[in-house]
């Protein structure tokens, strides 16, 4: 009788700490301010400023977008950027991952990745439209393939994968660069032709190694994104296990996805930490994270540059406790950006809700 007693207080006890009510494997720090919520489903989310109203593209089959005329939603699915597959002969290209748009001269343009998981042969490919409207947009397939394909044998892409584009016109210069790579040597950065349609030189690519983590395995860093800020570009990227909490269980607690950055005076790097630590040695700054008992690995971020006075505005995807931890289940989330001593610091509410200087969270 006694064991069984036992039995049934343990089985009690174990089925009470694995309620989803108490989250142990979230940390509760106040340290971040919560999101403002996007009302949006999101994974590797790429926000575009265009006539007066913001476009939302995320991985999805065909790229779906979205329209909104605010951050805060409502969002209104307007379409999507291929009319079907991808022309990248590879895996999975019913459904490209982690878009990135931006308007580049008279035009939109719209790298995506190729890919599956955990394998490198993967490719970033891009489409072109007068508008991020849906309905003009034209294919351009890969310019840069990994793991298999045309140009794959030549480093940088010989090493890396092909994944998560990021894409920033040097405001310097006016030259424009892609970032990319995930996991294997981490993230790399290489100068396009002025059409943006292919590497400005195939051969010999005159690639940045931006991110890398030299003594670990494995490597979770990806998502690289690059902004300006006079005088400094920063590099952004997601640091740890990105998603599959449902299935493959929740990493140690800060093993997860968070927002960590870096920053140089040269768009070529070295890129340094709070730390003086260069990213390439492992270094990177967590700016956003897991918080209050309830946000989850943020990530797959990206910087959408103040208008009309506003600050930036840092926007990701994360996952909220009380909605899930599937993939489907990762919202929207985004804050304003303060930049103090040069570091980008994420805001405590919208500063139309303030009187004078942002307000951050009192435990900081
Ligand atoms: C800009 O938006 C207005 C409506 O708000 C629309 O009539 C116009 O066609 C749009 N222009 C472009 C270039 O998309
Ligand atoms: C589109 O790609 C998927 C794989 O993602 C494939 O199963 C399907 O057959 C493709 N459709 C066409 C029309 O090629
Ligand atoms: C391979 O890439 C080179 C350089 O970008 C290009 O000139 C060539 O047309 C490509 N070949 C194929 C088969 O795509
Ligand atoms: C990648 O290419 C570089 C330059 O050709 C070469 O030195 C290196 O050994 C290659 N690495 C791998 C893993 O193939
Ligand atoms: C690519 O770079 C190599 C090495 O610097 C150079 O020899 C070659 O001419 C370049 N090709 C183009 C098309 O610029
Ligand atoms: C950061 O590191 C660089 C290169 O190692 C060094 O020159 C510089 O003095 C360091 N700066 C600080 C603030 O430690
Ligand atoms: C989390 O979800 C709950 C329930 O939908 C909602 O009330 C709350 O505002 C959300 N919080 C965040 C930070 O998304």
């Amino acid at each position: 009788m006694v064991p069984l007693i036992l039995l049934g207080l343990l089985l009690c006890l174990s089925l009470t700490s694995a309620s989803p009510t108490t989250n142990s494997h979230i940390s509760d720090t106040t340290h971040y301010p919560l999101p403002n919520e996007g009302h949006a489903v999101a994974h590797d989310p790429s926000i575009l400023r265009y006539n007066n109203s913001l476009y939302h593209f995320r991985g999805g089959v065909h790229i779906p977008i979205f329209r909104a005329a605010s951050l805060s939603g409502p969002w209104e699915n307007i379409g999507t950027v291929l009319d079907g597959n991808s022309t990248v002969q590879k895996q999975n290209q019913r459904r490209p991952w982690a878009p990135m748009v931006t308007q580049w001269r008279d035009r939109v343009y719209c790298f995506y990745s190729i890919s599956q998981n955990g394998k490198r042969n993967s490719a970033i490919g891009v489409a072109s439209s007068e508008s991020p409207e849906p309905g003009d947009w034209t294919d351009h397939g890969a310019l840069i393939n990994t793991g298999a394909g045309n140009g794959s044998d030549v480093y940088p892409y010989n090493v890396s994968n092909a994944i998560d584009p990021g894409f920033l016109a040097d405001p310097d210069t006016g030259k424009p660069y892609l970032q990319y790579g995930s996991y294997w040597e981490g993230i790399f950065q290489v100068p396009l032709a002025d059409d943006l349609l292919s590497v400005e030189n195939a051969t010999h690519p005159d690639a940045d190694h931006l991110v890398a983590l030299p003594n670990t395995k494995p490597k979770p860093i990806e998502g690289g994104f690059m902004s300006y800020r006079d005088p400094y570009y920063y590099t952004w990227f997601s640091h740890g296990q990105c998603c599959h909490f449902n299935t493959e269980g929740f990493p140690k607690k800060g093993n997860e996805y968070s927002i960590r950055v870096g920053r140089s005076t040269s768009v070529h790097g070295p890129f340094v930490d709070r730390d003086n630590k260069t990213l390439i040695d492992g270094g990177g700054s967590v700016v956003y994270g897991s918080s209050h008992g309830q946000v989850y690995a943020p990530g797959g971020q990206g910087i959408l540059p103040g208008a009309n006075d506003e600050p930036d505005v840092l926007y990701y995807h994360y996952h909220n406790a009380s909605i899930g931890f599937a993939q489907g289940d990762a919202r929207l989330g985004w804050n304003y950006l303060d930049y103090v001593g040069g570091w980008p610091v994420v805001r405590y509410a919208h500063p139309n809700l303030l009187s004078g200087s942002p307000i951050r969270d009192p435990a900081r």
